[in-house]
């Protein structure tokens, strides 16, 4: 497989040929999956990124070896240096551990490393003067919510570590926003998923815990993956959720950062895309992309898994014009099964 590193660049000149702005732009946890995504993204439109990844979860060839910095977030001064050497007019945060099991055995983890990572990078931000950032958030700051779609405004009540150290990261920004002038723009993601269908960018996450990569490993080896729970009150009995393709949230990512730096006040937008599906109706979307059937066991519940999450993204479509390109589940899968099945 190649590398990103191998793809050719867009011209630093592609913003200003498409009539826009390009910008300085911190992204940490580029290496990422949606981190990669983003940032393949803002290059693609010609803006200038710098990423910062300590690589404990990203990978290397996800981003151009010349645009990444290894650091850890922790290290405050360092990250005060690169952002004045690199004049960065806003950042992207990404860098966060995500798996929700794992929160619920070791928090102090999860809290080490999502709130105090995030606090140092905001302290950096304060010193270098850089006034704007977009943090990845998520559905999982409402806890088990008891209707859908989800808005913005419906109760804050995580119900993990995970989830609540993204509540208390929103929480931080909600002061710095008066006592420093830094504007935030927080995204509730729902499930990223799918990847990008030109690049060589994908999902590989170690372990990997997510449906659609699991269905599609399912169909390659042939090891069955675990239902969990078919006794849930939808109309299969199992759960459902809102799939938004990973290029429409790295959209969403550049939106907000023009529309911080453009002067918009701080806010809290979900990014999915108003539909929901079952892990069944999941199911039988792979098996129509692969053409194969899909080995699977139905099991027990999984501790704190919502019955449904969906979202309203009515407030991200009307105030920044986002919408989703690639909304119906049969793409995402086709993008996640090209990447999974490249050679
Ligand atoms: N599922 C299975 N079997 C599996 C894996 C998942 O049945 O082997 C089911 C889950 O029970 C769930 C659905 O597939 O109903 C989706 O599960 P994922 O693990 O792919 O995603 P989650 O909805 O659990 O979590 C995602 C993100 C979290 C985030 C959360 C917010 O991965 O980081 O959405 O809602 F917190």
């Amino acid at each position: 497989m190649g590398t990103v590193q191998e793809q050719r660049e867009t011209p630093a000149n592609a913003a200003l040929q498409s009539g826009l702005t390009p910008r300085k732009i911190l992204v940490t946890g580029g290496a990422g999956y949606i981190g990669s995504h983003t940032v393949h993204m803002l290059l693609a439109q010609g803006h200038d990124v710098t990423v910062v990844d300590n690589l404990s979860k990203g990978h290397r060839h996800n981003v151009p070896a010349e645009r990444l910095h290894e650091l850890n977030l922790s290290d405050t001064a360092a990250l005060v240096r690169l952002m004045r050497e690199k004049q960065c007019e806003a950042v992207i945060h990404f860098a966060a551990f995500i798996a929700v099991g794992e929160s619920m055995r070791e928090p102090a983890r999860y809290f080490i490393n999502n709130v105090s990572g995030s606090l140092s990078l905001l302290d950096a931000m304060v010193q270098a003067e850089v006034k704007h950032i977009v943090f990845s958030s998520t559905a999982a700051v409402y806890g088990n919510p008891h209707t859908t779609p989800i808005l913005e405004d419906f109760p804050i009540q995580a119900v993990n570590p995970y989830g609540e150290s993204k509540v208390m990261v929103e929480t931080l920004l909600g002061w710095f926003d008066p006592i420093h002038h830094l504007t935030s723009v927080c995204l509730r993601y729902f499930n990223a998923s799918g990847c990008d269908p030109d690049s060589l960018l994908g999902e590989e996450h170690e372990p990997e815990t997510h449906l659609i990569p699991l269905l599609l490993r399912a169909v390659q080896t042939g090891n069955p993956v675990t239902v969990f729970g078919d006794d849930y009150p939808t109309p299969d009995g199992t759960c459902i959720r809102d799939y938004i393709h990973v290029n429409d949230l790295a959209q969403a990512h550049i939106l907000a950062v023009e529309y911080l730096i453009g002067g918009g006040t701080s806010e809290k937008f979900n990014v999915g895309t108003g539909t929901g599906h079952s892990v069944m109706e999941t199911i039988r979307a792979v098996e129509t992309v692969t053409g194969q059937k899909v080995p699977y066991v139905v099991g027990t519940r999984r501790e704190g898994d919502p019955p449904s999450l969906v979202a309203s993204s009515n407030k991200l479509r009307e105030r920044l014009g986002w919408s989703p390109r690639y909304a119906d589940l049969r793409t995402i899968v086709e993008h996640a099964w090209k990447f999974a099945s490249r050679k």
